[in-house]
Parts: C-alpha cells; sequence; structure tokens
C-alpha cells in the first residue's frame, strides 16, 4: 500500500518535481513559475517577463503561454485534449500501472476536469441545467440571506475575526451544499478535504502533501459512497439526486463516474470562489477609492467582479496536450506535448487589457477575462461563483463599512489556486445602511 504510494507519487510529481527543479537551478522561468514558492506571493511580473519571450515558450517540462489570444487558441482547439495516460512516455505509463489504482480525485479521470468527448459530453450534460444562469438567478436571495446569517454570526463575535475561516469559505461551502444535497453541518468537514484536493491540482507535490492529497480525497469518496443511500432514500430535487437516478436508471454513469462527477462539484463549488470572495475583500480594503465608487454606484458591482476575477485570479493556470501534430501563433507543436496556460497571466496581457496592473473596478473590458477558462471545459459553476461574488462581497461592505485589515493576509500554499488562507480583519462597525442587496443588481 505504502509502496504503491510511492510509486504513485514518483510517477505523478517526484519525477517531474526533481526535473523541474534542476531547470529552475539552472535558471529556467518556466520551472520558477511551476514550483518557486519565491514567486509565488507576486506572480505577475515574471508572467510579463514570459510573455515578452514570445507567444509560446518552451519552458521546464511543458510549452507556456501567458499570451491572451494564445490561451483562448487553445483552450478552443479540438487539436488540444486533456491529459491522457495514453498519451504518456511509456515509462511513465509502466508506472502508472505498477503504483495501482490511483484515488478519485479532480484530475483522474473518470473527472469531467480531465475527460475529453464524447464522455466529457454526456457528464456535462447531467448537470448543466442545474447551474443554468436561470437556475442560478433563482438563487440570488437564499445566497443573500446565507451571507446575512453568516454575518450576523460575526457580528456578534467581533472586533476582529479571520474573515476566510468565517466567512469566505463559509458561504460557497454552505450554498454549493444545499444545492447538491449534502449536509449543510458538515461544511467544515468538507472544507478540510477540500483543502486536500485542491492541493492536488498542483504540479510536482511533495511526498507529504501527496500523501494528505490522497488521504483527504479517499475520506471524501467514501464519505460520498456512503451518502449516496441517504439521497435515494429522500428523493429531493437536487443534483445530487439527479446524477443517482442517472447511475440507478442505467444512463451509463458507473459508480465511479458518479462519485466522480459528485466529489468535483462540491469541492470545485468552494475551493475556488473562496479565492474570489477573499482575493475581492481584500483588494476592496486595500483600494479604499475603488470601494467607495461601488458605494456611490451599485450597478457597477458586477463589473467589479469581473476585475477582481482578472487582477487576482482564482484559478492562475490549466494545461492542455496537443492530440496531434498543430501549430499555435505559428509555431508547430507536436503530438503529445504539452502546454501551460498562464490564464493568471493572460489576464494582465496589456494587449486586451491597458494598463494591466491597474486595479480599476470600471475597467470596459475586463470581461474578457479569461478566469473560468473557454471551450468545452469553461467552468459550469461560473453564473453561481459571480452570484456569491457580487452578493456576498456587496453584503459584506455594507454590513461592515469600515471593514479594516488588521495584519498582512496570508496567502494558501497552492500554486494553480490563488487565494488566502487567513485574512485578519477588524470589523468597527455593523450598522446596517439599509438597503438590500438581494435583487438591486442583475448582470
Ligand atoms: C471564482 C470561482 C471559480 C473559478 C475561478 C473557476 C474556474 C474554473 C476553470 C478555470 C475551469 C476550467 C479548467 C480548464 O479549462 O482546464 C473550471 C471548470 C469547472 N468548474 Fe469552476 N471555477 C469557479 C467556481 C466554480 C463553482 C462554484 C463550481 C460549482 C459547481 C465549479 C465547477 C466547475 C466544474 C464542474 C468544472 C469542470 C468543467 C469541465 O471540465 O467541463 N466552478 N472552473
Amino acid at each position: 500500500m505504502a509502496l504503491r504510494r510511492r510509486i504513485r507519487w514518483v510517477v505523478r510529481h517526484g519525477l517531474i518535481r526533481r526535473t523541474v527543479q534542476r531547470q529552475m537551478r539552472a535558471g529556467d522561468l518556466g520551472s520558477r513559475l511551476m514550483i518557486d514558492p519565491a514567486i509565488r506571493e507576486d506572480p505577475f511580473p515574471y508572467y510579463d517577463e514570459l510573455r515578452a519571450k514570445g507567444d509560446v515558450v518552451t519552458g521546464g517540462v511543458a510549452l507556456m503561454s501567458a499570451h491572451h489570444d494564445v490561451c483562448l487558441t487553445v483552450l478552443r482547439s479540438p487539436d488540444f485534449g486533456q491529459m491522457r495516460l495514453d498519451l504518456m512516455p511509456g515509462v511513465l505509463r509502466l508506472g502508472m500501472k505498477l503504483g495501482g489504482r490511483a484515488v478519485l480525485g479532480p484530475i483522474e479521470r473518470p473527472s469531467m476536469l480531465v475527460t475529453d468527448p464524447p464522455e466529457h459530453t454526456r457528464y456535462r450534460k447531467l448537470v448543466t441545467r442545474a447551474f443554468s444562469a436561470r437556475a442560478v438567478a433563482a438563487m440570488r436571495p437564499r445566497v443573500g440571506e446565507i451571507a446575512e446569517e453568516l454575518l450576523d454570526e460575526i457580528a456578534s463575535s467581533g472586533p476582529t475575526v479571520d474573515l476566510v475561516q468565517r466567512y469566505a469559505s463559509l458561504l460557497p461551502a454552505t450554498v454549493i451544499a444545499e444545492m447538491l444535497g449534502a449536509p449543510v453541518a458538515m461544511r467544515r468537514q468538507f472544507l478540510e478535504w477540500g483543502a486536500g484536493a485542491a492541493l492536488s491540482l498542483d504540479v510536482g507535490l511533495s511526498y507529504r502533501d501527496f500523501r494528505r492529497s490522497e488521504e483527504d480525497l479517499g475520506a471524501l469518496h467514501r464519505w460520498m459512497l456512503g451518502h449516496f443511500p441517504e439521497v435515494r432514500r429522500a428523493r429531493r430535487d437536487d443534483v445530487l439526486s439527479t446524477l443517482v437516478t442517472a447511475h440507478d436508471q442505467g444512463e451509463q454513469l458507473s459508480l465511479d463516474e458518479l462519485s466522480s462527477i459528485s466529489m468535483l462539484l462540491l469541492a470545485a463549488g468552494f475551493e475556488t470562489t473562496v479565492n474570489l470572495l477573499g482575493n475581492g475583500a481584500v483588494l476592496l480594503m486595500r483600494h479604499p477609492d475603488q470601494l467607495e465608487l461601488l458605494r456611490a454606484q451599485p450597478q457597477r458591482w458586477s463589473g467589479a467582479v469581473e476585475e477582481i476575477l482578472r487582477y487576482d485570479s482564482p484559478v492562475q493556470r490549466t494545461g492542455r496536450i496537443a492530440l496531434r501534430d498543430t501549430v499555435v501563433a505559428g509555431r508547430p507543436v507536436r503530438a503529445g506535448s504539452s502546454i501551460v496556460l498562464l490564464l493568471g497571466g493572460a489576464n494582465r496581457d496589456p494587449e486586451v487589457f491597458p494598463d494591466p496592473h491597474r486595479f480599476d473596478v470600471q475597467r470596459p473590458e475586463a470581461d474578457q477575462n479569461v478566469a473560468f477558462s473557454s471551450g468545452i471545459h469553461y467552468c459550469i459553476g461560473a453564473a453561481l461563483a459571480r452570484l456569491e461574488g457580487e452578493v456576498g462581497l456587496q453584503t459584506l461592505f455594507r454590513r461592515f463599512p469600515d471593514l479594516a485589515l488588521t495584519g498582512t493576509p496570508h496567502r494558501r500554499p497552492t500554486r494553480v489556486l490563488r487565494g488566502y488562507d487567513a485574512i485578519p480583519v477588524r470589523l468597527s462597525s455593523h450598522t446596517p445602511t439599509g438597503t438590500s442587496v438581494h435583487s438591486s443588481t442583475q448582470r
């Protein structure tokens, strides 16, 4: 068991980690961007440097791009797909076999995130309706209520709190648990398991982090399997019930597929949105002029959320593999080549966003950001995340107009996901200013 886990780690992370560390020491910029902790806090100058080197740059173990148009082209191209075992070099394939079956996770097949059509199309069809713009718009009042309830609890406990622990993580965890039909009382446990799931997205993990992510994912998987009978008994009208019914009625959804989609929806539902809320709260506390503008013109909140997504993207990167020989930005790319798409860098591309390092909630082109990716894997939860960002931040700053940092917010250790794991704040005042946000702004 332990030996097989070791082998799994070597094949999935250890070999890449060693190669990238070596190249990083030799000064390779792409490798630094992959793993160097020193540039995690502020990767943006390095994205600029990489972008200046070319549309597509060879870096570390993959091609890389921080250009907005290249990212869009690759994400929308049928010549690229998600990482697949059968496209990996022979020695790695052998290692994968020896390492035994991996724990189900967001980047292990059959996860929707790493499958290509036709499976991918089948998975998405089952859940898109629940997350459609219309279905999500109907949830606005409930998201507002949850935000108010959480802020009531904070108000009675002040005067200083950790905004991530008490609000930014709990709001999306509560919303997604209710939507799916998972017990809200378990939301802190879900968050703990989710932290391990979030680690699994990164490349070149240490063995310790890899073990933690496998253990957390394993625990979440076991819980999910144990929860399905309860879903069947309750016969509710929620997302897990739809998925369990699809499995039971033989709609070609295996038990692994059912668990994988359920786990992905649950974890993706809060592991990313927590970063949108945290990054947004910190940006607005650090730019009081922008907050003032939003107070005066609340109809600008939806644009502000786009600017937060652009400026401090909760998902910094994704990747694709060439399914056949192809050409990107005039450069030949061989079948089997991997390309890392730096979404956080594309969102600072001056070709699309003039003066890209300025945070400006009135920026007219902010909605051109690729924070939710593009093409067939475009984020299913985008409408929900935007709603939670808008209602969550607007309610927060209405309830606590003088909200202020009392220390330096602490970045979480993940690289694909960018956010804070602690934001110490002083509440100052919790006098409501009257107007409700629940129906005041529409996208
Ligand atoms: C600010 C919050 C969020 C951000 C920045 C975000 C970002 C992303 C990105 C970049 C991808 C595509 C990755 C790729 O192309 O390889 C993605 C996919 C996905 N997201 Fe989100 N996400 C957020 C919130 C959510 C929420 C609330 C849900 C809840 C259901 C969700 C569910 C998913 C799912 C299921 C996929 C896989 C879609 C597919 O592969 O077809 N996300 N997300």
